[in-house]
């Protein structure tokens, strides 16, 4: 159907905002007839999908819609999506009265029924859409999301998503197979399937159906034929029980890089997080998976500065990344969140510089780390997908540990799954020649 409206959608945040972007683009073209763009200046409806996890990008979001305010194209809408958007509600709208509607991180498929109603505002966090049919969300041609859960149950004292996102319900087991099949049957090879909080998956469906874990639902979905590989996140560290862990190491479709937040390695720290699990029982799962899967590479999130974290409890948290030696780490500075249970420890907040320099001695030894480990892959031949191509003759893919890497080549390579021998190695890519 041709359309003369246009879309220009902003997304920070996770991965679950991206899929979020995409449906509300899917349901905005079928319903709507808008088609999307990337360019703002030419866009009749502009929507900033925003993050509320820490301040910062809070703070931009108003500066931001000034911005698009003064450049949009005359009589342009401008909406306000997410978890800001949750959080903030109509305040938005009081704050900045260019914004004709707001709609929460769990209102996605309200998008079509508020967008043309002028200061429309969604943001019920006990709306559920976990039976709501979107259309299959791409990253590129060759790999699809799919997400398996709305919401989150754990109550993490720095964390306001539960605020924005609402408690957790799994959506049913056969939509996300179909889900699966459908992406893998418009190109996908690779899915990644995402939640909040993806190995509690199953506790709490909206039907009440009974229990389903997290382990049934790789064991199902990797008998979806034509799928190669699936990657999911978020994993919690305190759900990775042994059943799960021999799922992951057994099963050749499960990509064999695995997302570990550890957000601190001191117990007491982890206390006070309220995340339920040890350094210990971190350590112990870290090493039975690495003890299981060859190749593995670990990825991690570390919050340093948490109130009241002393210099033995950031030394833990060393004492954990030299222990488990990160593929990639997510680091960040502890940033109070409204309505968090963290607040309450306001009066032993530590000084951001102290902050700041934990911050850069954890960057600092990860860095090492990072050479040390990216110089064993030079000389090994590793397969690789191959999904798109690059300015210089290059293409670029990703391995089964999801690990980058470049080679000479053209649009033929692309959607194939060649063998690579790797010639160089920076901290985040490889460099290699394919290999017959
Ligand atoms: N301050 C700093 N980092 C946070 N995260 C979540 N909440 C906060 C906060 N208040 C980090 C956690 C989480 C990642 C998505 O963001 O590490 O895993
Ligand atoms: Fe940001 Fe968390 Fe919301 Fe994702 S769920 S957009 S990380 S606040």
């Amino acid at each position: 159907m041709s359309s003369n409206k246009k879309l220009f959608i902003q997304t920070l945040g996770c991965q679950m905002n991206d899929t979020d972007s995409q449906h509300m683009a899917s349901e905005l073209e079928k319903h709507k007839d808008y088609v999307q763009t990337n360019i703002m200046e030419e866009a009749d409806l502009i929507i900033i999908n925003t993050c509320s996890v820490r301040e910062k990008p809070v703070s931009r979001l108003f500066s931001e819609i000034g911005q698009f305010n003064k450049k949009k194209k005359q009589g342009a809408k401008i909406g306000v999506a997410g978890c800001t958007a949750s959080h903030l509600g109509e305040d938005i709208i009081r704050r900045a009265p260019a914004v004709d509607f707001v709609l929460g991180a769990r209102n996605i498929s309200k998008i079509k029924d508020i967008v043309d109603i002028k200061g429309s505002v969604e943001i019920s966090i006990n709306h559920d859409e976990s039976t709501y049919e979107f259309a299959t969300a791409k990253t590129n041609k060759y790999r699809a999301s799919v997400n398996i859960s709305v919401g989150c149950d754990k109550k993490c004292t720095y964390c306001i998503v539960p605020s924005t996102r609402g408690e957790e319900i799994s959506i049913p087991p056969e939509m996300i197979v179909d889900q699966v099949r459908r992406s893998v049957a418009e190109g996908a090879v690779e899915v990644t399937l995402l939640g909040q909080n993806v190995n509690s998956y199953g506790r709490n469906f909206s039907d009440g159906r009974g229990k389903y874990t997290f382990t049934n639902l790789l064991q199902d979905v990797s008998k979806v034929e034509g799928l190669e590989r699936i990657r999911f996140t978020s994993p919690h560290p305190l759900h990775m029980d042994d059943e799960f862990i021999e799922e992951f190491a057994k099963n050749p479709k499960i990509s064999k890089c695995i997302h570990m937040p550890l957000q601190s390695g001191s117990t007491s720290i982890l206390r006070a997080m309220k995340r339920g699990y040890t350094k210990e029982w971190f350590l112990n799962r870290a090493a039975k998976l690495r003890a299981l899967v060859p190749n593995l590479r670990i990825t991690t999130d570390i919050i340093v500065a948490f109130p009241g974290e002393t210099q033995e409890d950031f030394e833990d948290t060393l004492d954990v990344v030299n222990q488990v030696r990160f593929n990639q780490i997510f680091n960040f500075k502890y940033s109070p969140r409204p309505g968090t249970e963290a607040l309450n420890f306001a009066d032993i907040e530590i000084p951001d510089e102290n902050g700041s320099a934990r911050l850069i001695e954890l960057i600092e030894l990860h860095k090492k780390h990072l050479v040390e480990i990216m110089d064993t892959y030079v000389g090994e031949t590793m397969t690789v997908l191959i999904e798109s191509l690059k300015p210089n003759g290059e293409v670029c893919g990703f391995t089964d540990n999801f690990l980058q890497v470049f080679t000479k080549g053209s649009d033929e390579l692309l959607g194939q799954f060649v063998n690579i021998k790797i010639t160089e190695a920076s901290r985040t890519s490889l460099k290699g020649v394919v290999v017959l």
